[in-house]
Parts: C-alpha cells; sequence; structure tokens
C-alpha cells in the first residue's frame, strides 16, 4: 500500500505563524524547459502544461519572450502562446526583458508578464547584456507601458543570496534593487536562489531586512533552486515570515542557462507534500501533478530529480 492510501502525510499544523493558503507559480515550462539541451516540440510543451492545469495550478510561467538566440529552447514562445488551451481561472505569465519582448507579449494576447532584474552588476551582464543599473532603463517603459494595457507585472530578482561571480550578496544590495522594481510598478517581488546556495537564516534575515525597509511579505514570493538541497527548508522559513507565494517547478526541472551553477527549482511535489503535511491549503492534486511529471520526465528521456516523484513511483 503506498504512503497517500495510507493517509500520508499525516496533517499536523506547525504553529499558527504559517499562511493557512500558499499560491504556487508554477515554473516548470519556463524555467524547468529552458535549461534543457534538447528542444522540446512545443506539442510536448502543450500538453505538459495543459496536464499542469488540470491538476489544478492556477499560476503557469508558461515561456519567455527573450532573444531566441539567447534562449533558443524558449525560440517557439509565439507558437506556445497561439496554441495554448487557456483554461478559466488558471494564468499564463511570461517573460519579457525589454520592449521588444512586450511587443511579442503582446501581439500573442500575453495578459501577465515578469520582467527579470539582477541584485548582481555581474549577473545583470551574463544574463541581460546590461549593468546593475543599466537594466533598469530597460525594465521602466516595460512596466509602464505594460500597465497602461492592463497587464499584471510581476518582478524577479536573481542572485539574492549568492552569486557564482561575487559570493555572498549583501542583504541591503539585495532590498535596494528590489525596491526599485516594485517602484516601477510591479505588483509582486520574486526573490531568487538563482544557484541554490542560501540557507535558513539567510532567508529570514533577507526578509527582516525588507520588512526593516518597509517591504511586508505581502508582496514577496519565494523562488529557489535545489543545488545545495535546501530549497524545502529555506521556503519553510519564508512560510514562518508570512510568504504566502511559492515558486516551484512539476518534477524538479530547471536551472539557468547564464548561471552555470544553477540547477533545478524547488520541485512541486515535494513543496505540495510539505503542504499537506502542514495542512496548508493549496488547490493541487498531487497524484495528477505527479503523473505530468512522470508523463513529462519520461518526454525528457531521464527519471525526474524530486523526491516525491520518485517515492510515489513515478
Ligand atoms: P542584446 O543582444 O543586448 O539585445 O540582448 P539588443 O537590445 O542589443 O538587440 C539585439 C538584437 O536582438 C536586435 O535585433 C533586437 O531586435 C533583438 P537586430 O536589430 O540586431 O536584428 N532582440 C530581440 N528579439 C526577440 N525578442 C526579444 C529581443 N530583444 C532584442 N525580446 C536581451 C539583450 C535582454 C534581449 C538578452 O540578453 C536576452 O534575451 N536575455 C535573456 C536571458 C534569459 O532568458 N535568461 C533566463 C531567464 S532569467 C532566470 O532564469 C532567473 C529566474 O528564474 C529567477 C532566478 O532563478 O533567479 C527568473
Ligand atoms: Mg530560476
Amino acid at each position: 500500500m503506498g504512503a497517500r492510501e495510507l493517509g500520508l502525510p499525516e496533517r499536523v499544523p506547525a504553529g499558527d505563524d504559517l499562511p493557512a493558503r500558499v499560491t504556487i507559480w508554477e515554473v516548470g515550462p519556463r524555467d524547468g524547459l529552458q535549461n534543457e539541451q534538447a528542444v522540446v516540440p512545443v506539442e510536448v510543451k502543450l500538453e505538459f502544461l495543459d496536464r499542469l492545469a488540470a491538476a489544478g495550478l492556477g499560476t503557469l510561467e508558461a515561456t519567455s519572450f527573450v532573444h531566441p538566440k539567447w534562449v533558443p529552447q524558449l525560440a517557439d514562445a509565439e507558437q506556445l502562446l497561439a496554441g495554448l488551451p487557456r483554461r478559466p481561472g488558471v494564468r499564463y505569465p511570461v517573460l519579457v526583458p525589454n520592449e521588444r519582448g512586450l511587443d511579442r507579449a503582446l501581439a500573442a494576447g500575453v495578459r501577465h508578464i515578469a520582467v527579470f532584474a539582477s541584485a548582481t552588476e555581474t549577473f545583470a551582464g551574463r544574463n541581460l547584456n546590461s549593468g546593475l543599473d543599466e537594466q533598469f532603463a530597460m525594465f521602466e517603459p516595460v512596466v509602464a507601458r505594460a500597465r497602461a494595457e492592463g497587464l499584471d507585472v510581476r518582478g524577479y530578482l536573481s542572485m539574492c543570496f549568492g552569486d557564482p561571480w561575487e559570493g555572498a550578496v549583501p542583504p541591503a544590495q539585495v532590498v535596494r534593487v528590489g525596491r526599485r522594481l516594485l517602484e516601477l510598478g510591479c505588483s509582486e517581488l520574486s526573490l531568487g536562489d538563482t544557484i541554490g546556495v542560501a540557507t535558513a537564516g539567510q532567508v529570514e534575515r533577507l526578509l527582516d531586512t525588507f520588512a526593516a525597509e518597509g517591504v511586508g511579505t505581502g508582496s514577496l514570493a519565494v523562488h529557489f533552486h535545489d543545488t545545495y538541497g535546501q530549497a524545502l527548508s529555506n521556503t519553510l522559513a519564508a512560510l514562518r515570515r508570512g510568504v504566502s507565494i511559492v515558486d516551484s517547478s512539476a518534477g524538479g526541472l530547471g536551472g539557468c542557462p547564464y548561471a552555470e551553477s544553477a540547477t533545478g527549482n524547488l520541485a512541486t511535489e515535494d513543496l505540495v507534500w510539505l503542504l499537506d503535511g502542514l495542512g496548508i491549503e493549496h488547490g493541487v492534486d498531487l497524484g495528477e501533478l505527479v503523473a505530468a511529471s512522470t508523463w513529462m520526465a519520461e518526454r525528457l528521456g531521464r527519471p525526474s530529480p524530486s523526491r516525491v516523484v520518485r517515492a510515489l513511483g513515478g
């Protein structure tokens, strides 16, 4: 008999400092597939997205309107959006770095976008061919135009904890750059541990630094990569500080092509197992999600790195 049939995980709420409900921001189709060696056919991406929606995920980051030479894996963004069966109540945000990307996203009928900034000078150069200050000149017209068109705009901030070229990143620097994204008009800020090096104390310190500067957890999300196995404990630390939007990737797919040490994101299945155990609502059917990730792993030709997918027989 499997764990789920035995009623596991047992629901034991761990204190009253946790949110009652968490919004899962699924990034597998974008953050996951952008890092695949092989280009995944658009039909496979579309079926993956629809399986994830059927499993109850309400926010599916679908693709990126970046330069196709920079991320060839997502060069089919237009084709993908044209074929996407949009389910009622599901959001399909896309990444947009600049005005050219916004033009493409608008033409494709997108309603939710995310700009992506770097907290460090080096990664702004590597990922955006820009600089720490210069990146804002690129985002400013994007956010202004998107807002004027009635679009919702998320702001990502990468390298919030450690950077492969610059080492530990000071919280004050992260908060300074993050606040600029919010002041630009982003409705929420997702704090990225792009290379997965953070530990729980750093997460608490960064959230406390934001709070001291007037940015509460209501406008913050967390985005953990699991390179050093810390993503779940970092998530729990963030939940205890009041964060209720968590980014994760079905099956633990993921990475970043411009940060070599980045591996997969926190697996959505591992997150769901934790939330179930804590009695936190999320709206996802774990069995259907595992089936979707297992299906995708078969298409990619290798097993999912998610511990929960493996344990449940994926
Ligand atoms: P650039 O080469 O400096 O661009 O790249 P440019 O403005 O100089 O333009 C050069 C040419 O590219 C022009 O064409 C533009 O039209 C074209 P030409 O006139 O020479 O024929 N171009 C575009 N074409 C299509 N779509 C566009 C676009 N923009 C320009 N959007 C650029 C600058 C920002 C475009 C480039 O650096 C880029 O695309 N970077 C994206 C990198 C990326 O996608 N990284 C992964 C996502 S971030 C991430 O994974 C982290 C995250 O998960 C959070 C975390 O984990 O921390 C979000
Ligand atoms: Mg990422």
